[in-house]
């Protein structure tokens, strides 16, 4: 038995459905689930009901998470057609603005091209570029921001992006015409990580991320899981995951996109897209490093350094995660604390068992409890 000591991750991408979906998950047993997963910061999507695109709604929505959340997180502002640039007042507090692009949960989806330039202006223009001296690290190349005229540095926040197939060249352009920071999350497809590769080369200001179902499921396994398989971006083939895998030194980022639905609703017909998985992302990433698929580093960069980078997160101080590497076990629907109570992982055997996390020098996960108490995480960025 191999106890390891890592930081505490962060998943730069989960959906804790606060307000309006609070029967799927909640500030509190998203980010309960979050800790037992050895999580201690998550990045929280403005798919809600109502959407977070204004900042009466921000406000409300931050509000909630400084009551219940259990570690700390950060909120994303969403572009919808109705509120335009509404958000823009509150900027600074968000840790980027989400734009849809592509079909997904819930009714945030632009695709009018007027309305895009809009948003990758007024991001452009919301003085939103972080000191450093204009020169930022993306995997596999370094880039210099395309703009030096830009307002004042202060905490410079990506525009991410849900882009599949032609729609990826579309906001790849407008990032670089505008000199805004793309993150593109969840590449599935081959055709989408050799583009993000010439746009790297490049020098274009992006970022991406890959998730663990689209690293570890493919559309083969769709026969067995059914609609619990059906997510945006779907599972894709086993050769745009070989893709995945081959080019694994641009994926700046392992998020899960944890989407939870009630397995009720999972079993409609045309189910609702999305799958749990902030409490699977480590066992399933360590059991890689046992296949030696990936090394520790490999994870540490993609779920700790780059996170913080990309986004420009706070450190954590005295915030820590135990972990036996070599303890087996299967993920299974009744061990999750997600209040969605599933994985699509479910019966997958894995490495790498959180014996306990401590945050901010508190322990908060025994490795059987969470033991932090509703509130005690933080929200990110609200105090600027
Ligand atoms: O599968 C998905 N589920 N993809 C998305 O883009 C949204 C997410 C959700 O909110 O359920
Ligand atoms: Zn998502």
């Amino acid at each position: 038995m191999a106890t390891v000591r890592l930081p505490g991750l962060i998943d730069a991408h989960v959906h804790l459905r606060e307000p309006g979906y609070t029967h799927k998950e909640d500030f509190y047993t998203g980010t309960a689930a979050a800790l037992a997963g050895g999580v201690t910061a998550v990045l929280d999507m403005p798919n809600t009901a109502p959407p977070t695109d204004t900042p009466e709604r921000f406000a409300a929505k931050a509000a909630l998470a400084a009551a219940k959340a259990v570690c700390d997180v950060g909120l994303f502002v969403g572009a919808t057609t109705s509120e335009l640039d509404a958000y823009l007042p509150i900027a600074h507090r968000a840790c980027g603005l989400k734009i849809y692009v592509s079909e997904t949960f819930g009714s945030l989806r632009i695709e009018d091209l007027g309305l895009l330039h809009r948003f990758f202006r007024t991001w452009a223009a919301s003085g939103k570029w972080q000191a450093a001296s204009g020169k930022w690290q993306v995997a596999g190349s370094e880039s210099t921001l395309a703009d030096p005229q830009s307002p004042v540095p202060d905490r410079r926040s990506p525009v991410a992006v849900h882009a599949e197939e032609l729609m990826l060249p579309v906001c790849l352009n407008l990032s670089h015409l505008y000199g805004v920071h793309l993150h593109v999350v969840h590449v599935t497809r081959r055709s989408e990580i050799e583009l993000i590769r010439r746009a790297k080369e490049r020098g274009y200001p992006v970022t991406c991320e890959v998730t663990p179902h689209h690293l570890f499921l493919s559309s083969d396994d769709l026969s067995r899981l059914g609609t619990r398989g059906d997510m945006r971006p779907r599972l894709a083939s086993p050769d745009d995951v070989t893709a995945l895998w081959e080019n694994l030194a641009l994926v700046d980022i392992f998020a899960t996109d944890h989407a939870p639905h009630t397995l009720a609703e999972k079993a409609q017909a045309t189910p609702p897209p999305g799958v749990p998985g902030v409490e699977t992302l480590l066992p399933l990433l360590l059991t890689a490093v046992h296949a030696g698929r990936l090394s520790l580093d490999d994870i540490l960069l993609r779920c700790v350094e780059n996170p913080m980078r990309i986004y420009g997160l706070p450190t954590q101080p005295d915030t820590f995660v135990d972990v036996d590497v070599d303890a087996r076990y299967e993920l299974s629907d009744a061990r999750m604390r997600t209040k969605s109570g599933w994985t699509p992982f479910a019966g997958t055997p894995v490495f790498g068992r959180v014996e306990q996390v401590i945050l901010r020098g508190r322990q908060v996960y025994d490795g059987e409890r969470v033991l932090a108490e509703p509130g005690s995480g933080a929200v990110l960025f609200q105090s600027a």
